[in-house]
């Protein structure tokens, strides 16, 4: 005869059992997706519109082709065909009309595995989710590449009468704009900005009173960008420099597993 305890025992032991499976289960799944062949150096890049952006997407070197016409590479936004690559040439019959003549592969490089697709003049509706896939006999995957664009300049800076102004000619979506001063203090400034004929906007940026050798620091930044400067000023000259950075918002699997994971725990917990 089973007692009450054994019986409690027991099932625990099921429990955990079960949920081990799970985990596991949930583990390969995850696995799995992060250790297909095909990589990308970016798979969430942000193109400056009316500029060309190059989509990453490449075999490992452990898996390079060993017969370069036998690698078939085919670039597809959802339903959409973008760029066929196959026996060595590009294979465009059923293309969608609107990446007709943007997109190019490099064949150099697809000899060596790397797909990476080169869309020239990117426009609005080119965002979206583009997947690359690569086969051939020593490798085959795909990878699946956000594509976000947006409208970005670098700031030129002037300055005149103690007033430092920063200009950046095109901007999208609207950024917000913050200065600061060495310490790290934020400053009061005006900020307009214009929207252009091509519909992104221009700013214009002005700082008073300003220090005759002091450095500020200028921040525009949109959902998707943010251009950090540094404006010296040395007497009556300025000098800025600008480097840019770019969002990089977690991808939704991750979270997804994530949340699997927490309701799991949670339901192991309410047993
Ligand atoms: C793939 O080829 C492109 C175009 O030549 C190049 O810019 C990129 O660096 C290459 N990527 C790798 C991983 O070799």
């Amino acid at each position: 005869m089973a007692t009450i305890g054994q019986i409690v025992l027991y099932s625990m032991v099921t429990l955990i059992v079960i949920f081990g499976a799970l985990i596991i289960l949930i583990l390969a799944l995850a696995f799995s997706r992060q250790t297909s062949e095909v990589m990308s150096s970016n798979s969430k890049p942000v193109a400056n519109l009316g500029e060309d952006k190059l989509l990453s997407c490449y075999l490992p070197t452990e898996t390079q082709p060993d017969r370069p016409g036998e690698v078939l590479v085919t670039w597809g936004k959802k339903a959409l065909s973008v760029y066929r690559y196959e026996n060595g040439a590009p294979a465009l019959q059923g293309q969608a009309p609107q990446f007709r003549g943007r997109v190019q592969l490099f064949p150099d490089a697809v000899a060596t595995g790397n797909a990476s697709l080169l869309l020239r003049s990117v426009r609005s509706g080119d965002e979206g989710e583009y997947t690359c896939s690569i086969r051939s006999s020593a490798g085959r995957g795909k990878v699946n590449i956000q594509l976000r664009a947006a409208a970005f300049s670098a700031p030129t800076f002037k300055l005149s009468n103690g007033i430092l102004t920063a200009e950046a000619s095109r901007w999208f979506p609207q950024p917000t704009v913050t200065w600061m001063n060495q310490t790290g203090n934020v400053l009061n400034a005006n900020t307009s900005f214009t929207k252009t004929s091509a519909g992104t906007f221009s700013i214009i940026s002005t700082l008073k009173p300003v220090q005759s050798s002091g450095a500020y620091s200028c921040r525009i930044e949109n959902n998707l960008v943010i251009a950090f400067s540094d404006a010296a000023i040395t007497g009556t000259a300025v000098s800025g420099r600008t480097f840019f950075t770019f969002n990089v918002a977690s991808s939704p699997p991750a979270s997804l597993y994530l949340n699997v994971m927490i309701s799991l725990l949670c339901i192991h917990y309410v047993t």
